[in-house]
């Protein structure tokens, strides 16, 4: 086994990836791969929460492939991340029950992401496996020992659960689990390009990773500027916070001389929406290109998607087993030999 710090991360197969993504965590992991072992699941049970139909179920089997493509075409090294599919390793399952026993109904129904999720989705009576959602959450994290999870803001309080749960397991078993950290994007959740506070897929939003240019530039013309700004010479504030076009421009822009002097001529009423608008279009241009570049080679490619996912699978398994035996040992619930699985690990 290397020594270097186990990363993990992931995402519900509901649909392709976005801007939002990028700047949360998509980044940060792209940037972590050279120096840490980092896991990245596709957490198809996760989907199941709130979608359990048949046809959803389909639907996430096609998304998954594109959210693989996102990951590769985003700059995720399959030779150096581990790419994998949750149901793929269904260890995880035992030892969400087992972590389930340690945490309280009333402690999973103060969490806010879940109560976002019930209300904005308008489910009216959560099923278990929703209850469970973030127990298998700390599950994924805590089965490959993880102890830095990069994660959007709105992730926080999840890790900060598992948190709670490697501790609880630690004082009332002995150490198996380490407490692991989130890592928050450095972009403050990036906001839809209709202004509202976050992109998304299912608030309609969103410009995603593999938008073609007519598409990224008609989503930016109709991106949310300042109501009272009717004219060009109208100066105004660009920093505040419902001016998403600078917001863009600070998250994607690399001409960051650019991004100043276009805030400096917007303060002095000395420049028009359409401008500021047509240099982020060519701002995400330049950001987009490769990205599209090499997703076009992966996609030419459908049988690599597969093998990258059976490699990560077959990876991820062994470790998931030997920590699940360790917890049941450590639990007293095991009587078998913790050496023999830990010799099989690479
Ligand atoms: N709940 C995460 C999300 O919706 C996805 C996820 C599942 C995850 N398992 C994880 C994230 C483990 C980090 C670690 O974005």
């Amino acid at each position: 086994m290397g020594n270097k710090k186990r990363v993990l991360t992931g995402d519900r197969p509901t649909g392709p990836l976005h801007l939002g993504h990028y700047v949360g965590t998509l980044a940060n992991r792209v940037r972590l791969q050279d120096q840490y072992e980092v896991f990245l699941l596709i957490a198809d049970y996760h989907a199941l929460t709130t979608r359990p139909e048949k046809a959803d179920i389909l639907a996430s089997r096609e998304y998954i492939r594109e959210i693989v493509l996102d990951y590769l075409a985003a700059g995720i090294d399959p030779e150096k991340t581990t790419i994998y599919l949750q149901s793929d390793v269904p260890e995880v399952c035992e030892l969400t029950l087992l972590f389930s026993m340690l945490v309280t109904l009333p402690r999973v129904e103060r969490i806010p992401t879940l109560k976002d999720m019930i209300r904005d989705q308008k489910i009216e009576n959560p099923s278990m496996g929703l209850m469970l959602y973030p127990i298998l959450q700390a599950a994924d994290i805590l089965h490959v020992k993880a102890e830095i999870v990069p994660v959007g803001k709105d992730q926080e309080s999840h890790v900060e659960l598992c948190r709670e749960i490697a501790r609880r397991f630690n004082s009332l078993y002995g150490e198996v689990f380490p407490e692991p950290e989130a890592l928050i994007g450095d972009v403050p959740t990036l906001p839809g390009i209709d202004g509202r506070a976050k992109m998304s897929k299912s608030l309609g939003n969103a410009i995603f990773l593999s938008d073609p240019p007519e598409e990224v530039a008609r989503k930016v013309m109709q991106m949310f500027t300042d109501p009272a700004r009717i004219r060009p010479d109208i100066p105004a504030d660009p920093d505040a916070p419902h001016n998403v076009v600078f917001r863009y421009h600070e998250a994607f822009n690399d001409d960051k001389a650019e991004v100043e002097e276009l805030k400096a001529r917007y303060r002095q009423g000395k420049v028009g929406d359409v401008e500021v608008k047509r240099r982020l279009i060519a701002a995400l241009e330049r950001f987009l290109a490769p990205i599209r570049e090499r997703r076009a080679y992966y996609a030419a490619r459908p049988q690599l998607i597969d093998e990258i996912l059976a490699a990560g699978a077959a990876k991820v398994r062994p470790i998931s087993q030997a920590t699940l035996a360790e917890a049941r040992e450590a639990m007293g619930l095991s009587t078998r030999r913790l050496a023999e699985l830990k010799a099989q690990l690479p």
